[in-house]
């Protein structure tokens, strides 16, 4: 199971290095994968209390990267550049990027390839509006989105989905678990006909807390959690590392 925080645009680089000190003095099973998505600015600070622990406790990765490698591209992030900082994982075509900064389902297509290309992780987004939900499309736009950014992509076990419901991120509204159920199935689905192993974790992020993640890590496909409110502080991005532990029966 990968437990990722995205911390969006938030913190300080002095706040993301006390945040990586106080985690990694914590502890957690080793069953459980934890990686850090801070903002561009902060990945040095970050990358560099990483790389003073041990690799695989703790992983990190860039919330977005171009779509081009290198060049003239003024304000651009590189996944080159990051993996050559140390990143594993990079998050693409998260929500607020799609709606806030228009990033087409030609550039998220992209931005996997590219991430794959440079060997980072591509931890991809999708989920439905609450219109696409109210009017029963929820699968249409799965499929739509993963068939956009995946078909003729040769299949790889590096590839991490991420659900997340728009009308669930920032809005304290957690999806059911009927709901998250429904959604990994219809996204495993999609990902077999695609050609991708059963391998590729499916994670669920929109407003997950402590208190909802233990019933959601036991749900049939959950393969992890995408944070974003709850993983700024330590506490409560602990918390849900430590519910989805119990839930899952492992020990430290
Ligand atoms: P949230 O954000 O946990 O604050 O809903 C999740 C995300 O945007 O990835």
């Amino acid at each position: 199971m990968l437990i990722a925080a995205n911390w969006k645009l938030h913190k300080t680089p002095r706040e993301s290095e006390e945040f990586c000190d106080k985690l990694l003095s914590l502890n957690w099973p080793t069953e459980l994968s934890v990686a850090l998505f801070p903002s561009a600015l902060c990945s040095g600070a970050v990358s560099s209390v990483l790389s003073r622990a041990t690799k695989a406790k703790l992983q990190w990765g860039p919330q977005q990267v171009s779509t081009e490698v290198q060049g003239a591209f003024t304000g651009e992030n590189s996944a080159r550049v990051a993996a050559a900082m140390g990143a594993t994982f990079c998050l693409i075509g998260h929500s607020e990027r799609r709606t806030l900064f228009h990033e087409s389902d030609l550039d998220v297509r992209r931005k996997v390839a590219v991430a794959l290309e440079q060997s980072l992780r591509p931890l991809l987004c999708v989920g439905e509006t609450l219109t696409e939900r109210t009017e029963n499309r929820t699968t249409q736009r799965l499929t739509e989105q993963l068939q956009a950014a995946l078909k003729d992509l040769d299949s790889t076990d590096k590839l991490v989905v991420a659900y997340e419901p728009v009308w669930a991120i920032g809005t304290g509204l957690v999806a059911s678990e009927a709901q998250v159920g429904e959604a990994h199935q219809t996204i495993r689905r999609q990902l077999s006909a695609l050609g991708f192993p059963k391998s590729v974790p499916i994670l669920y992020g929109g407003s997950v807390k402590a208190e909802s993640a233990g019933g959601l890590a036991r749900t049939a496909e959950v393969g992890g959690f995408l944070v974003g409110g709850a993983s700024l502080a330590v506490e409560s991005f602990y918390a849900i590392i430590q519910a989805s532990a119990s839930a899952l029966g492992l020990q430290r």
